[in-house]
């Protein structure tokens, strides 16, 4: 078995889906690691070290495409002219953040072409397939580059201070929403010296926000609010009229907003709406992390720092790829462990009776097996 690891071409794209140091354990599998020249530079890991690791370097992606059986990528294939789904090979696998839902082209192409897809977003969420769990370590590399990057357009300092030119109050910080990217959120304020505070709809969340540190904002939670899967529910237009009121009021008091706020495969609840922001004091900042799911602020452009009504509202989107090398180093850790899972058996065939191999499966063999997808998909006539 060939394993590939391309260069990533998207824009604005530096993780690599493999790090040097996770080639030998790829190796365990009987496999030959071909990594594509300059596949890790831009997140700092050079030729050299994939080579010392025992990767065979190929010099371009038609090569490495054209050779590879198993693909290990961060993003979708592209599918322009010259695209990586042409080069991918018929019948081979794919692994990556694949965003099937967003890209209905792709899925279509994945089927023609009889490509084995797993798409890392569909990590079961079960305690078995925690160290697979892509959007848990992206989330943990953006919540705590939001605290840095409010930081950079926030014109005071995080820490309370007592100099002898006087006294400075500690910045404000309130949390929207503390699942993964949140709590890392709260934890980065707490060690800039930010007072801060947050809010979840999921119950459970209350006692992991205190354990940081921070406080939680007190109102009624609705009932049912979380999944099996550990995902919040949508909550009832009613719910969101009191929890914007709750929000509202403490954002005079309120220096830097940090929200993340998202329902998985829906758009993300408005929790800052334009005269929310109205009431926030000028040379505030807000970081809006649900921009890819349409944001948690009304003003929020997606990719776009804006000023309004004084206030910074800054909405990223990939976040994860500005601190490129460790962003990798936890990508690379979860799809090892998911492709020495997928290959475990001595014969390496796939077991899709596997929960954790059938729930991450897109499609096999010209056939769409996640419910999830086919379900959007059916919607758009892709019905294979
Ligand atoms: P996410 O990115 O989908 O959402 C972020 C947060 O927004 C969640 O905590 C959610 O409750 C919150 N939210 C949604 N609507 C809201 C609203 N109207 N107001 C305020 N907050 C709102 O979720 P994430 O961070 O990917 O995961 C959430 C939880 O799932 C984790 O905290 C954890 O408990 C669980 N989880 C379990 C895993 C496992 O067992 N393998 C792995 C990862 C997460």
């Amino acid at each position: 078995m060939k394993i590939g690891i391309p260069r990533e071409i998207a824009e604005g794209e530096t993780r690599v889906a493999i790090v040097p140091a996770m080639v030998s354990e790829l190796a365990t599998l009987d496999a030959e690691i071909l990594a594509e020249r300059g596949a890790g530079a831009g997140a700092s890991f050079s030729d050299e070290e994939f080579e010392k690791a025992g990767a065979k370097l190929v010099d371009s992606a038609p090569d490495l495409y054209g050779q590879a059986d198993v693909i290990l990528k961060v993003r979708p294939p592209s599918l322009n002219s010259g695209a990586e789904i042409d080069m991918i090979r018929d019948g081979s696998t794919l692994v990556g953040m694949l965003s099937p839902t967003t890209n209905t082209e792709l899925v279509e192409k994945l089927l023609a072409k009889k490509i084995t897809a797993f798409s890392m977003e569909f990590m079961p969420r079960i305690t078995r397939a925690q160290s697979m769990d892509v959007l848990s370590s992206m989330s943990t590399v953006a919540g705590y580059k939001a605290v840095l990057v409010a930081t950079q357009y926030f014109g005071k300092f995080f820490p309370l201070l007592m100099t002898a030119a006087g006294t400075i109050p500690p910045a404000g910080v309130f949390v929207l929403g503390a699942g993964v990217a949140g709590l890392q959120a709260i934890a980065t304020a707490k060690r800039l010296g930010g007072k801060v505070e947050a809010f979840d709809v999921r119950p459970a969340v209350k006692e992991q926000i205190e354990s940081l540190g921070a406080r939680f904002v007190e109102m009624e939670l609705p009932e049912d609010v979380e999944t099996d899967s550990g995902y919040a529910k949508e909550v009832s237009a009613e719910f969101i009229k009191k929890e914007l009121e709750a929000i509202g009021s403490r954002l005079p008091k309120t220096d830097i907003v940090i929200s993340t706020a998202q329902i998985f495969g829906k758009k993300a609840p408005i929790l800052l709406t334009e005269e929310m922001v109205k009431t926030m004091r000028p040379g505030s900042v807000i970081i809006d992390l649900a921009a890819e799911q349409g944001g948690n602020c009304e003003l929020s452009e997606p990719g776009k720092l804006v000023e309004k009504y004084g206030v910074s509202i800054y909405a990223p989107i990939n976040l994860a790829a500005t601190m490129p090398t460790h962003a990798s180093q936890m990508y690379s850790k979860n799809v090892t462990n998911f492709v020495k899972h997928l290959y475990q058996a001595e014969d390496r065939k796939l077991d899709f009776e596997d929960e954790i191999t059938r729930g991450a499966c897109l499609c096999s063999n010209g056939e769409l097996l996640n419910e999830y997808v086919k379900q959007s998909m059916s919607n758009v006539g892709v019905t294979s």
